[in-house]
């Protein structure tokens, strides 16, 4: 058992609560590889802002479970070489599907997990969460659980359908599983294409899709159900166009790609809403920066040259959400 406290990484308990508190949210971004996670640290550290380092399902096929943690708990140590003298770094599962992975995380060092019953019925998903943190709790690790279901596109978290969050259930689930947090669902979904066509309006200056609104009025009523109660948002990418024009200009096709407007995002981030997932943003921003690379310079053959430029602009947009979307800067 290696305990998160050893490796300098903090839960999500207090961070959260100071989070409601003012009225900003902490970033909750995705990590694959070393260049996403130097971008983040370097982001956070220079902002001083509290930060959530996820790994996915997709992430632990991807790079091993166990070579996560380690660049995780590198990641404490690199945050302190850059100056950051108490760094506020949670390692989080991000969408658990087990009991026994959540348990395998706990014991390796995650100082958060998410356990995600919300494709079960609600009694299979009160009964899951109920286990995962009894077990989590020992360890004084915190726990996110989800209600409502999500539409989306992503290779590893896909639904068809989106359901909100009911808010006549999350008293009774949030008192009988004692989860420290709640995804709650209001519209967002996870990737690149988070509306389709058609439930949007189009500018007609830009041609680009303008999407519907999140549905605030059920956030809301979830507020006033759980005062003061962490609730999370996944799906929270903007898609930036920027980044979009710029991969279909140098060979890409992700036509009619959108996301969630950040004036929404800094509107949740104000509210009860005290964690935002970012991820697809960043693998955007990635993409941009290397098709640009290999268009401006065919002869380019060393990583380096085009991954440095990938990670340069991860941090940018890192520092623009910390600063001007979550309001988490200066807040560790
Ligand atoms: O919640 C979804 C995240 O964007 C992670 O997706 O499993 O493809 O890494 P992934
Ligand atoms: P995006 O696909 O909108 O970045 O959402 C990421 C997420 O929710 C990770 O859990
Ligand atoms: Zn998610």
């Amino acid at each position: 058992m290696v305990s998160y406290k050893e490796l300098g990484l903090v839960n999500t308990r207090a961070m959260f609560a100071k989070a409601v508190k003012g009225g900003y949210a902490i970033p909750a971004f995705n990590f694959n590889n070393m260049e996403q996670l130097q971008a983040i640290v370097k982001a956070c550290a220079e902002t001083k802002s509290p930060v959530i380092l996820q790994v996915s399902k997709g992430a632990r096929n991807y790079a091993n479970q166990t070579l996560l943690r380690y660049m995780a708990e590198g990641a404490v140590q690199y945050a302190k070489e850059l100056g950051w003298k108490r760094p506020q770094i949670v390692l989080h599962l991000d969408h658990g599907d087990s009991y026994e992975l959540c348990k395998s995380c706990i014991q390796t060092g995650f100082s958060s997990v998410m356990i995600d019953g919300s494709a079960l019925p609600y009694e299979e998903n009160v009964a899951l969460t109920k286990k995962v943190v009894r077990y989590a709790h020992r360890f004084d690790v915190t726990v996110e659980a989800e209600l409502g279901v999500l539409a989306g596109v992503e290779d590893e978290v896909a639904s068809e359908e989106s359901h909100y969050t009911k808010p006549e259930e999350v008293i009774d689930f949030v008192t009988k599983t004692g989860c420290d947090s709640l995804a709650i669902s209001i519209g967002t979904s996870h990737g690149a294409y988070k509306f389709k066509p058609e439930q949007c309006t189009r500018d007609p200056k830009t041609g680009k899709l303008v999407p519907p609104p999140l549905a605030f009025d059920v956030l809301k009523q979830i507020e006033k159900k759980l005062p003061g109660f962490p609730i999370v948002l996944h799906g929270s990418s903007s898609v930036p166009q920027e980044y979009v024009d710029i991969i279909n200009t140098y060979g890409g096709k992700l036509p009619d790609a959108v996301g969630i407007p950040e004036e929404q995002l800094r509107k949740a981030a104000k509210s009860a809403v005290c964690k935002i997932n970012i991820d697809s943003d960043s693998r955007l921003a990635m993409t941009a920066a290397v098709r640009k690379v290999f268009n401006d310079k065919p002869g380019e053959f060393d990583p380096r040259k085009y991954l440095g430029p990938a990670r340069d602009e991860m941090e940018k947009l890192y520092k623009h959400k910390i600063v001007n979307v979550l309001g988490s800067n200066g807040k560790a």
